[in-house]
């Protein structure tokens, strides 16, 4: 077991991991756990930077203790009131009764609302700093990134970027803390899930926060985010592909997603999945929206340059599983993407209607043929996922 762990001489990380939470957000599985960190700062002052979930109150409670022993808490700062971070606030307050809890006006509706707590805050500003002793801190609003009252805080003597959920992943911390003791690679996949599925709505407004951060920080040592590795080694690299997925910037590769109750709608799916493949595409992800949690997809989506979604009918409108996909990539304002779509049906259309319209909300280039299938796809309709596919392919590799 292992408790706090040094950032700098006066910095420690106090977060905790989670591997008992099956769903984050009640909606997305997590398969590698969850870290939820928090740090804090031993200066003249002590600064507590976010708290942990409620279920981890005591074990981060006992790692406060151990790095600033009898001292007491001067300054809670609160960059996010989700309650994965803010959830052991009361507890901080039970322990540390003069704790000044530090945050935007924002921050104070969801703490009054959330905890009832009103008393005994500091309410800051865009660009206020907080004096710790020997150094100050200087807070960063970032509101939308990914809730209204979001922040970070800039530690201007070490140079590290606490910096709320902005640049954090999935995943729980094995024994590992920083970015020079993984291979980061291995992290892409879950951090991309992360940023598609929480924050990827946001995409404009991370993109203009990214650039007014490099703008306007000269040096930035060090990110801590609230979830995920601390990037010491390379802040630059997670700074880069979170600037890149919030402007939707793709790669060679194409998405094939289908609903199929029998199996039709399966045969078409793979009929264009294997021209993809003939037709020079190397990387082809087909997913059976009934079975692949829409997380996953969405990463692979929020990858790649190519989609093309499939559904069968089911009672006059789109199987209910890949509404969900379409809703979701809506609200995410997906756009820039090479879109094919295909429906199939037995008694009544409805499928390619729908998905027809989900291209209208969505700003992608559509690629013909669209294809509406009665029964079982035959001879003609196979040819045309074939031509569906090679004219997919052949757009994808004309725009990257
Ligand atoms: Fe990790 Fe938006 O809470």
């Amino acid at each position: 077991m292992y408790n706090s762990i040094k950032l700098s001489e006066s910095v420690d990380w106090v977060g905790v991991n989670d591997k008992e939470t099956d769903l984050f957000e009640s909606l997305w599985p997590l398969p590698e756990g969850i870290a939820y960190n928090s740090y804090i700062i031993n200066d003249e002052k002590v600064a507590l930077i976010d708290t942990v979930k409620i279920n981890y109150t005591d074990s981060y409670l006992e790692k406060v203790k151990d790095v600033i022993g009898d001292k007491k808490v001067d300054y809670l700062i609160i960059n996010h009131m989700e309650p994965d971070h803010s959830g052991s606030i009361k507890s901080i307050r039970e322990a540390y009764p003069d704790v000044k809890i530090v945050g935007n006006a924002k921050t104070m509706n969801f703490l009054e609302g959330f905890y009832g707590i009103t008393d005994g805050t500091k309410v800051i500003k865009d660009g206020d700093e907080l004096d710790l002793g020997s150094r100050s801190l200087k807070f960063y609003l970032t509101p939308m990134v990914h809730w209204p009252e979001t922040m970070m805080t800039f530690d201007q003597k070490d140079k590290i970027l606490f910096s709320g959920d902005a640049f954090g992943g999935f995943g729980s911390l094995n024994g590992y803390l920083f970015d020079d003791e993984v291979n980061v690679d291995h992290f892409e996949e879950e951090i991309r899930r992360y940023f598609s599925n929480i924050i990827g709505k946001y995409g404009p407004v991370v993109h203009k926060t990214i650039s007014r951060l490099v703008e306007e920080i000269e040096t930035i040592e060090m990110i801590a985010a609230t979830h995920g590795l601390v990037w010491r080694k390379d802040p630059a690299h997670i700074i880069e592909e979170y600037d890149r997925w919030s402007q939707q910037k793709t790669e060679e590769g194409v998405v094939v997603v289908y609903g199929s109750m029998y199996g039709n709608t399966k045969i078409m799916a793979e009929a264009v999945a294997r021209s993809l493949s003939e037709n020079g595409i190397e990387d082809i992800k087909l997913f059976d929206v009934s079975r692949k949690d829409i997380s996953f997809i969405i990463n692979d989506i929020w990858k790649y340059k190519g989609i093309v979604l499939g559904s069968c009918t089911y009672n006059n409108e789109i199987f209910p599983p890949m509404e969900y996909l379409l809703k979701s990539l809506e609200s995410r304002n997906l756009r820039d993407r090479v879109l094919g779509i295909f429906g199939s049906y037995s008694w009544s259309g409805g499928s390619l209607a729908r998905l027809q319209s989900f291209k209208e909300k969505v700003h992608c280039d559509l690629v013909e043929p669209s294809i509406e299938s009665q029964f079982a796809p035959r001879g003609d309709i196979l040819e045309k996922c074939y031509l569906l596919g090679k004219n997919v392919a052949q757009t994808v590799k004309e725009k990257c």
